[in-house]
């Protein structure tokens, strides 16, 4: 069914109508017959992301500002965010949880400069962060025995190309193209080599097989709606056992250093972080665990994600003009839903324009304050990206999709 306004500018595009009939028309359907309700929140960022429902500034009051990390309060709050991590993760008992600096771009490049280089590595990319991370791997460190696994936006590449002889270095949620690996029965269980996988846009919203997995980094700021800054890097025994059987020939700095006189440096892994961290973020983050505890822990907060998934479904199955950018239905992301516009409008579009038709449908939901932050990625093709991770009410999302609508049919009417 088409809500009223949609069919009123399908009335509008197929007559020809004096111009004071028009303007009134137009009026009628831009300002009066606006979808009635706004989401009661328009955040749909995909990072930072929302904040959890019913967060406050007030409950940072306990965090122990001013105070040493090193502190015993200091380091029973840092240790307490990894203990808790570790249990509502359901982690292997002999999994270590981290917090370093640098968000999950400073977890992925300490994995990256303190593991590779002990032998071959498959780099496995289909959207910036995965890309990011093979400039990293081949113009950083310059390593020469480097497999590029990749694929263009939308699409996985071919998972059964990765060789378990080697390291393989993906991305769980490719934040930028809304396409995730659906499982991980391609990863072999008696692999010679280690998983590195950036798991930031995953983490929290996705049942993740932590056997398969010997280093996963993650950060606070998006499923669980936290704060920046502060990366999370999680262990296995084989990720510890090359950390401290492999030096790597280059140098490095003490913030991405693991390991000490060929030894783990344990204390990173109980609270003993390598720099001072925030202590108000850390608040945050436990605040964010105590709220996940409410809803149900993990599977609590995966539900809710692929609740609103179902959502944006339900709404892409019965609309024309729009569709998942990811080609695979297994593979469409439940927190970072990325769409493409498919109407005939929009596909004959040139690409400039597809892009300026595209920003506009998003920058006028953010002045009518019913969406932010919902264009997509400046690398990714023309589109929308909407968060649908935990932190998101599945109500907000339906009460967005009729906004959506309402926004493609007046970009439709000023392009076309
Ligand atoms: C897949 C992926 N990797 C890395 C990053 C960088 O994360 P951060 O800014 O927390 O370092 C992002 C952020 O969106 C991401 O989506």
């Amino acid at each position: 069914m088409l809500d009223f306004s949609r069919k009123l500018s399908i009335f509008r595009r197929g007559l020809t109508l004096p111009n004071e009939v028009s303007a009134i028309l137009e009026g009628i359907g831009e300002n009066i017959m606006l979808p009635e309700k706004k989401p009661a929140s328009p955040l749909f960022s995909s990072g930072p992301c929302a904040k959890r429902p019913g967060w406050t500034v007030k409950n940072l009051e306990n965090a122990p500002l001013g105070r040493s990390h090193r502190a015993a309060i200091g380091k029973s709050r840092l240790k307490e965010a990894i203990d808790r991590t570790h249990a509502m993760l359901g982690l292997p008992e002999d999994y270590l949880v981290g917090i370093v600096p640098g968000s999950d771009t400073g977890a992925v490049e300490m994995a990256l400069w303190s593991l590779l280089g002990d032998r071959g590595v498959d780099m496995m990319a289909w959207e910036s962060f995965g890309s990011g991370w093979i400039t990293d791997v081949t113009k950083q460190l310059k390593l020469d025995d480097v497999r590029k696994i990749e694929a263009p936006y939308g699409e996985l590449p071919d998972l059964s190309l990765v060789d378990a002889a080697r390291d393989v270095v993906f991305t769980w949620n490719g934040t930028t193209s809304g396409v995730k690996v659906p499982n991980g029965d391609w990863i072999a269980d008696n692999r010679a080599g280690l998983t590195i996988c950036d798991a930031t846009s995953a983490a929290f919203a996705m049942d993740l097989p932590w056997d398969k997995l010997d280093v996963t980094t993650f950060s606070w700021q998006k499923v669980i709606g936290g704060e920046g800054a502060h990366g999370i890097i999680v262990l296995s025994p084989r990720a510890v056992e090359r950390l401290e059987n492999y030096t790597p020939p280059w140098p490095l700095p003490k913030i991405f250093r693991l390991t000490k006189n060929g030894k783990l440096i344990s204390g990173i892994f109980k609270g003993a972080t390598i720099n001072t961290p925030s202590m108000l973020c850390v608040e945050d983050y436990l605040d964010a665990l105590n709220w996940a505890d409410s809803v149900g822990g993990l599977q609590g907060l995966i539900k809710r994600s692929a609740d609103n998934l179902d959502v944006l479904k339900n709404w892409v199955k019965k609309t024309d003009w729009v569709d998942f950018l990811a080609v695979v239905p297994q593979t469409v992301s439940n927190t970072s839903v990325c769409l493409k516009i498919t109407a005939d409008w929009f596909v004959a579009l040139s690409d400039d324009d597809q892009t300026a038709a595209a920003k506009k449908l998003a920058s006028i939901l953010d002045e009518k304050d019913v969406a932010y932050d919902i264009g997509s990625y400046r690398d990714a093709p023309a589109g929308l990206r909407i968060w649908g991770g935990s932190t998101i009410e599945a109500s907000d999302l339906e009460a967005l999709t009729p906004w959506l609508n309402w926004a493609h049919d007046e970009v439709r009417n000023t392009f076309k």
